[in-house]
């Protein structure tokens, strides 16, 4: 949680946005502003989604540079086209297990992860998106329609809703963690916290919701995790322990279940299971905000123009998925996920045609791609699936919980 005197010092170290840049973000300060002033402060859920997703002015709906160099982080598809090719491998050996050629990537991003799926699959599909922001949407069907080759950029199309009778493999990559959250602190009772507006800048409130004057859905959410959690010999969670829900896993589960005939759903992000997301050491949560390449843990800096995300539950997600009525294939690693899927047989390809300096290149990318330090473990890979029996070679149920 942030107090002026931190937010003050967080601000010196990070680069200064523009003229531009700080007058949109007033614009997004202003409209926010003024639903608190309204109807009191707001669910740290509806915040989040209004300074990521508001049309227009939103951190993900607005025109900026995000993802590589020029923007604010980088995501593993951005680091190599390895992490695409892995991937097209797992899908071809889904495909090869009797499951129709069809994908659907969730916030395709730039564009490249489509670029590298589609440039190495060997047989035909068709590819859909999904993509909340329309900026991005058309980024990607500019970036799509320079890099491929008429015939494979006639295979993708943009959906606005999930298709009726799927079967295929539907995935994403960096998805959940860009979904909204909620936050609750222990403070003698589990409470939920909010959004107000004090003194010019957001600050945390107490967050009790109109229509709902009992307990919050975070809340009783958060009750039943940390009854698991004592009940599997961890916690109960430590006085001023802040942390968030995110409710959105099971209402999205169904509807993509709801949306399947027959499928598996591969999700990839940064997270933990439940013991280890809600650890004693992690008495702050794990909302992270990036900005430049630099990253800190403050929601209320620059609004709209930093991204702000929460680790995944995959305990919780999983959970959700069971009882959406998917099976759940299992969790692994990122690093076991590219290494099962080629990773080093497809570098020797490019290593063997390229020269020393891709040779260098390539070597850096498998390290920031595998390293336990880098996203080798930070990242993981669970698997879904919906009347199927597929085996996904790298995956194993790594909790105790099922
Ligand atoms: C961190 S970016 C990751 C982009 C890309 N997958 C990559 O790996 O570079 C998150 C993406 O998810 C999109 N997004 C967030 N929630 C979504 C949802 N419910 N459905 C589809 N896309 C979503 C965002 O607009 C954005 O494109």
């Amino acid at each position: 949680m942030s107090s002026y005197h931190s937010q003050e010092q967080m601000l010196a170290q990070l680069p200064e946005p523009s003229v531009l840049e700080i007058k949109h973000s007033s614009e997004l300060i202003e409209l926010i502003v003024s639903d608190i002033e309204h109807n009191g402060a707001m669910s740290f859920y509806d915040y989040m989604n209004r300074i990521l997703y508001e049309p227009g002015l939103g951190y993900y709906s607005a025109g900026t540079a995000k993802f590589g160099a020029a923007g604010d982080f980088i995501t593993a598809p951005e680091i190599s086209p390895l992490f695409g090719q892995c991937l097209a491998h797992q899908c071809e050996s889904i495909f090869s297990q009797g499951c129709s050629h069809q994908l659907l990537e969730f916030g395709a991003g730039s564009g490249r992860l489509c670029e590298q799926i589609l440039s190495s699959l060997t047989s035909p599909v068709r590819y859909s998106i999904i993509e909340v922001s329309a900026d991005l949407k058309v980024r990607q069907q500019q970036y799509l329609q320079e890099k491929l080759s008429p015939s494979l950029f006639a295979c993708i199309e943009w959906l606005e809703a999930l298709p009726e009778h799927f079967n295929g493999i539907m995935f994403g990559n960096e998805v959940l963690d860009a979904m909204p959250v909620n936050v609750v602190l222990k403070d003698g009772e589990w409470q939920e916290l909010g959004v107000g507006f004090d003194d010019g800048r957001f600050v945390w409130q107490p967050y009790i919701s109109p229509n709902n004057l009992t307990q919050s859905d975070a809340v009783n959410t958060m009750l039943k995790i940390e009854a698991d959690l004592v009940g599997a010999g961890f916690g109960p969670l430590s006085e001023g322990y802040c942390t968030e829900i995110n409710l959105n896993y099971r209402p999205w589960l169904e509807a993509l279940h709801a949306s399947c005939d027959q499928a598996v759903i591969l999700m990839i992000d940064y997270g933990y299971e439940q013991a280890q997301y809600y650890h004693p050491d992690r008495s702050s949560g794990t909302l992270t905000c990036y900005y430049r390449h630099r990253t800190h843990p403050d929601p209320f800096v620059y609004p709209g123009l930093q991204d702000i995300t929460a680790f995944v539950d995959f305990d919780a997600f999983a959970d959700a998925a069971i009882a959406a009525g998917f099976t759940v294939s299992g969790l692994t690693s990122q690093r076991q996920f590219l290494l099962h899927n080629g990773l080093l047989e497809i570098a020797e390809e490019v290593s063997v045609t390229g020269d020393t300096q891709a040779q260098v290149e390539v070597a850096q990318q498998i390290k920031t791609l595998t390293l336990p330090g880098e996203m080798g473990e930070r990242f993981l890979v669970v698997g879904l699936q919906k009347d199927l029996e597929i085996e996904i070679k790298s995956m194993t149920l790594l909790t105790g919980r099922r």
